[in-house]
């Protein structure tokens, strides 16, 4: 069962799902805010949170794959707008090599909670872009949520996450806190590892931001 709370203007949906948790609030919640103040992303980055963002949050059991399906289910919905929706290891969405929806996994409590922020009509940086730059056209909120939403339930997220993967491939550098690793993207596991071909030898990278060299 899903539950959502709309807000006006908040700090970040992840920290008030992080207060509904603590005040009984379980599975299913999803928190949407229309802005956001402190938008948090990954590695400590601050997600940019104009009015005419889709900013939200949900409330699930943990589990190891939900980096994977999470991608899948907002580059998929991208795609059923049209758009050439492809995912950067681990879970940015890009369209034409730049950021248009991005995805952060907090642990808290017994819980995950996925916080998901899509570009719709502003691009707040140089290196992203929005929904409204690529298709000429604004979309609901609504729908987009409800789309992102249902296409959790996708059907074998792995191999549609292998198939909507722009980083398989390719030679990227991966940064990690104490230091970074070039090589080939051969592959992802069902964990959402990436195997990395490094100086001959095969990594498994758990996190880290990655730079798609060519
Ligand atoms: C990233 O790409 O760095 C992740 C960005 C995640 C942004 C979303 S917006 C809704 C939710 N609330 C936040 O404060 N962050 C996530």
């Amino acid at each position: 069962m899903v539950k959502i709370c709309r807000y006006g203007k908040v700090d970040s949906t992840q920290n008030v799902a992080k207060e509904l948790i603590e005040e009984g609030e379980e599975e299913g919640l999803v928190v949407i805010a229309d802005e956001q103040s402190k938008g948090k992303g990954r590695l400590g980055r601050k997600w940019i949170s104009p009015s005419d963002g889709l900013y939200f949050s949900v409330v699930v059991k943990k589990q190891g794959a939900l980096p994977l399906i999470s991608a899948v289910a907002v580059a998929k919905t991208l795609e059923e707008f049209g758009l050439r929706a492809r995912i950067k290891w681990p879970n940015d969405v890009l369209v034409k090599n730049k950021k248009i929806a991005g995805i952060i996994i907090e642990l808290f409590r017994n819980y995950a909670i996925i916080g998901i922020g899509v570009n719709m009509d502003t691009v707040p940086l140089k290196t992203s872009t929005a929904i409204k730059e690529q298709t000429g056209k604004s979309i609901s909120k609504d729908i987009l949520l409800k789309r992102i939403l249902k296409n959790f339930e996708v059907e074998d997220a792995f191999c549609e996450y292998k198939r909507l993967s722009d980083t398989i491939g390719r030679f990227v550098r991966i940064e990690m806190i104490d230091g970074f690793v070039e090589g080939t993207a051969i592959d992802i596991d069902e964990h959402g590892r990436l195997m990395l071909k490094s100086e001959g030898k095969i990594r498994k990278i758990t996190s880290g931001d990655c730079i798609h060299l060519r």
